[in-house]
This record gives C-alpha cells, structure tokens and sequence, in this order.
C-alpha cells in the first residue's frame, strides 16, 4: 500500500515537471511563430517593431508587396470570389490555378492558406516548388507521406502546394492520380502552373480549373497607387502609361521595374520619367521605333540598315525587344491589304522563331529590314496596278 502511494506520488511529480516543460516550449514556439507573423503584414506598420520594419525594406519589392489577404489579390475578381463560395460551403475542390507569370497564383493559394489555417499553416501546408526535386521519388515519399498522415489536434484537411507543376516529370504526374483520389478525405491539393496543357489529362480532370488572367489596367493601376504612396514615389503619367504596356499584365514586372527605377533616382522626391522606365525595362521608344520604321519605308537599303544598327547599338537593345515592338507598332498602321499584314507579321514571326533558336542578330537585322520594306513595296505595287 505504501509503496503504490510513494509510486503514485513519483509518478505525479515527473507528470507536473513534463507539463511545465510543454508550456514553456509551447510558449517559445508561439513568440517565434508570432514574429514570423509580424514579418509577414507589409501594410501594418503599426503593430511592427524597428528591425521587422528593417527586414521588410531589404526584400524585393514582390515579395515586400506579395498578398498576404485574398482581397489583397488584385483583377482576379471571379476567381477569389468563386474561391471564398468553397471555402463558405466547406467544400473546397482540388485546384488547378494557371495563367501567365505574375498575375497573383502563388500569392492567391499562400493567402487562401493562410486564411483557412491561420498559425497553424506550417503543420497543415506542404509547399513544394520547381526549386524542390519532384520526381516520382518525391510523389511516393514527400508527398504520400504528408497527405497520409492526419494531425491529431487538427479538424479539417491538409493543403499540399504544387507550384510550377508543369515542370514536373510525366510519371511523377501519373503518379499522384491515385494519392489524389486515395487521400481526398484529409488532403486537398492545389497545381499550380503556366500552361494547362502541359499537364496530364487525368490530372487536369481532377481538379476544378481557374485561369488567372493578365491583370487588366485599373488593377495594374491602382496596385501602383499603393506602392507609390508607401515608397513615397511620384511616378509621371506618361512613365504610369508605359510602365502599364510594357508589364503586359505581368504584376511582378511592375514591380520589379519601379523598384529599379527608385534604385537609379538621384533625389527621393525626383519623378520617374518615361525614359527611365524604358531604361530600366531595357525596351525601346516609341520615338525610336518611328525612326526605325520611317527609314525603311523611305530611305534606300544601305541607309535603313544602318538606321537599324545605329538605333540598336546607341541604345543597347536587344534585336527580340526591336521585333516586338515593331509588331505592335504595325498592328496599329492602315493597310490597304490584309494580305501585305499577313506576311509582314508572318515574316518577322519567323525571324523571332530564328532568334530564339540561335540565329546569327547580324543575319536578322537584315532580315528584318528585308520582310518590311519587300512587304511595304508590294502593297505600292498593289495600290498602283
Ligand atoms: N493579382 C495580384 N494582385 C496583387 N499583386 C500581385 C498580383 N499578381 C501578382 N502580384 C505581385 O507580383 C508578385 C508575384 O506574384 P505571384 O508569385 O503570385 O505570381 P504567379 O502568378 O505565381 O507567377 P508565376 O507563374 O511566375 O509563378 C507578388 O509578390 C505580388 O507582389
Ligand atoms: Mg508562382
């Protein structure tokens, strides 16, 4: 009787000292996990102490901007608002987001994640990006593993991440079919990726698919806004306007180009001027696309190539750059033939095609004048006969 009693009080003692321990490591992890939240809410300056404030202004600007609220995900209206229906009903799909670079799919599932999990995210979320092996090794381990294992405190179901899955081999895809099905009960998985049909099949049909379209202007616009009252920027409304054809619906561009831009003001209450934004975009003028353009329609073919040459090397552009904008300029141009439109652009397509597989940026340059004026002197001819 009396040894059960000193047994009893021992086996109190060691349970009250194991219970103290708990608390204080529980009381670590939440300081840390509290920091990292900090950390993380750009926006609210208030509630950050001097050196989170410090770390925020080393980051780069998409991740010191990233989303860190579904509403904070700009020009995607119908994807967040169908998004939050799920989530309200309880029966989030598995999703498939994909659409251009920079229009926010990273940012919307990090937001939506964080949302549903609050400080429990890192226990509920496996990320995994093209940085991460994701071979068919990784499916079966990593993966399985994850989604196979329930939390024992934790209601509700897991989130695994797939970014940039297009990257991700054939038969690591045919792979996850199966996990996907077998796990549906505890796991919910989002793909994420640029281009829909580089993906299985199968896959593609067992997820609900949103596309995230290039950001139109006034979500382009009003992004800038924000970024420029909190950088204390002023930004001209030509270089806004440039700025905003340039990026192409491409946020993260934006936001690259104007923290290049701050980088190379002199003074902080400089404007940024359309020139510095082309400069910093390494894209070419209007103006000198003008240039360009009017030599090869006017001048001999000597003078238009050198025309060429001079505008490209005076300003450090590259042949691609020249291309691109020239087909945007024509776009714009009245022909009076479909037929002369089609071969110009089918033309400077192919010298793209070349480019991009090698070719020699002497040889194109030539081809470039070339396809133009031969396009150009054959509409005469048809006007004329
Ligand atoms: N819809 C958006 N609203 C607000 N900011 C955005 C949006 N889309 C992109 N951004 C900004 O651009 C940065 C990059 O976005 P994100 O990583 O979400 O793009 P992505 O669509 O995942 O691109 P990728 O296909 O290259 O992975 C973010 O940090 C954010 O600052
Ligand atoms: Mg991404």
């Amino acid at each position: 009787m009396c040894i059960t009693g000193v047994l009893f009080s021992v086996r109190y003692i060691v349970t009250k000292i194991i219970i103290s321990k708990v608390k204080q490591l529980t009381a670590k992890t939440t300081k840390r996990k509290d920091c990292i939240t900090v950390l993380l809410q750009p926006t609210d300056g208030i509630s950050m102490n001097s050196s989170a404030q410090k770390n925020l202004e080393n980051l780069p600007w998409v991740e010191k901007y990233r989303p860190q609220t579904l509403d904070d995900v700009y020009g995607q209206a119908d994807v967040v608002n169908t998004i939050r229906k799920f989530l309200e009903s309880g029966r989030l799909p598995h999703l498939l987001f994909y659409g251009p670079p920079g229009t926010g799919k990273t940012s919307a599932i990090i937001a939506l994640a964080r949302e549903i999990y609050g400080k429990n995210y890192s226990n509920m979320v496996l990320e995994l990006n093209a940085s991460d092996d994701r071979g068919i090794d990784v499916v079966r381990n990593q993966i399985k593993d994850f989604a196979s294992t329930r939390q024992i405190f934790s209601k509700g179901f897991k989130l695994i991440i797939l970014d940039e899955a297009d990257a991700m081999t054939n038969a690591a895809q045919n792979a996850l079919r199966r996990i996907i099905e077998r796990y549906t009960k505890n796991t919910r998985f989002c793909i994420l990726a640029n281009y829909a049909h580089k993906l299985t099949p199968a896959l593609l049909s067992r997820c609900t698919r949103f596309r995230f379209q290039p950001l139109p202007r006034e979500a382009i616009e009003h992004r800038i806004a924000n970024v420029l009252v909190q950088e204390k920027l002023k930004l001209a409304p030509r270089a806004q306007d440039a700025l905003i054809s340039l990026s192409r619906g491409d946020m993260r561009r934006v936001l690259n180009v104007l923290q290049a831009c701050k980088a190379s003001i002199d003074k902080p209450d400089e404007e940024i001027t359309d020139d510095l934004i082309y400069d910093c975009c390494g894209a070419p003028r209007p103006q000198d696309l003008e240039t360009i353009l009017d030599s090869i329609l006017k001048d001999d073919w000597t003078t238009a190539h050198y025309t060429l040459q001079k505008v490209r090397s005076a300003k450090g552009l590259a042949l691609i750059d020249l291309i691109e904008g020239i087909v945007s300029i024509l776009q714009n141009y009245e022909l009076n033939s479909e037929s002369t439109r089609i071969q110009l652009l089918t033309g400077l397509g192919d010298i793209e095609y070349a480019i991009s597989r090698g070719g020699s940026e002497k040889v194109q340059c030539s081809a470039v004048v070339g396809v133009v004026k031969s396009s150009f002197e054959q509409e005469t001819a048809k006007i004329h006969s």
